[in-house]
């Protein structure tokens, strides 16, 4: 898989940078590959709040700055490694800054795994910086966790270290369907799980959960009133497969059927229904209540 680095510190032979090239070549040994951006060598500049992104452009910064250079290495890239001194209990100022500026994209297309290395010189220093992680990257833009990797004093460069680094590195295996995340819809004593597709609006969506929505059986599907939320013209699709899941126009949708007339709808797919589950909808009664939910993948232990 691609793994986009960021590497927050200033000293080019410093302890972090030491752990990075570590899990570097151990990633690299496995086949992946892994892109190191040096953060605080690049012109990147405070987030200025101004909303260009999300209001006059979709998913482009109005600052033409070096942050141009890692918007489309994120957007290919299915893990993000977050690599920092501890600087004040948290985060370096520069990679701050960096992670700010994601704002623009809003969720990178394919990010599905996260990891966090730090160094510091004291102890037990590092909550600030794994807040951030856990809250921002794993909870926010739903990745899975491959782990926490911290070094304090004399174990920063320790032989010890940086074989665990490059066994973090060697034992990365690509993102695959059993981490998919899966949307829980529950009606009556009716349980099912929709696998969610990796496209930006399902992304978005699962920000939104839990809900509670309201459909009616038009002989094809239910359809609920629901808020479109953000969409990526380039991902709509005509058309739908039996067991899909829509959200656009102002609907949430459960196309249990009717996939041989849909070609003239254009619609934003975000997740699907297997068979057996799909058959499980058509025997919920004409109007059904749902309640909508995550279920999110599996998460790795914590190294730190
Ligand atoms: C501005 C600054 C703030 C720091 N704040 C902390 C801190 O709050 N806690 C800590 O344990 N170490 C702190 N340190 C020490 C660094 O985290 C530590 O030396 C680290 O290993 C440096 O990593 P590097 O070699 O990759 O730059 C700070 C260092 C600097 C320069």
């Amino acid at each position: 898989m691609k793994i986009i680095v960021l590497n927050g510190s200033p000293r080019p032979n410093g302890n972090t940078k030491a752990m990075i090239s570590a899990f570097k070549e151990g990633a690299e040994s496995a086949g992946h590959i892994v892109t190191v951006f040096d953060i605080c060598k690049m012109n990147i500049k405070g987030c200025l709040a101004c909303e260009y992104c999300h209001t006059k452009a979709f998913r482009e910064c109005v600052q033409k700055d070096d942050m141009q250079k890692i918007y489309p290495v994120m957007d290919e890239a299915e893990m993000i490694v977050l690599a920092s001194p501890v600087y004040y209990h948290g985060l370096s100022g520069q990679l701050q800054c960096a992670i700010n500026r994601i704002y623009a994209l809003g969720y990178p297309k394919k990010l599905k795994k996260a990891m966090l290395i730090l160094s510091s010189g004291d102890t037990g220093v590092y909550d600030g910086a794994i807040f951030t992680y856990r809250n921002s990257f794993l909870d926010f833009l739903h990745l899975e966790d491959m782990g926490i990797y911290t070094a304090a004093g004399d174990e920063n460069k320790s032989e010890d270290l940086l074989k665990r680094l490059k066994e973090a590195g060697a034992s990365l295996s690509d993102p695959d369907d059993h981490n998919a995340a899966r949307l829980v819809i529950r009606s009556g004593d009716v349980t099912v799980k929709a696998k969610m597709n990796d496209s930006f609006a399902a992304r978005d969506f699962m920000n939104r959960m839990p809900l509670t929505v309201k459909g009616i059986d038009s002989g094809v599907d239910y359809c609920c009133e629901m808020k479109s939320g953000l969409l990526d013209e380039a991902e709509m699709q005509d058309g739908w497969k039996n067991g899909d899941i829509n959200l656009s126009d102002g609907w949430f949708a459960i196309l249990y059927g009717g996939e041989e007339q849909s070609a003239q709808y254009h619609q934003m797919i975000i997740a699907h229904l297997d068979d057996e589950d799909n058959k499980r909808i058509m025997s919920l009664p004409k109007e059904a209540e749902f309640l909508l939910s995550l279920e999110e993948p599996f998460r790795g232990g914590n190294n730190a």
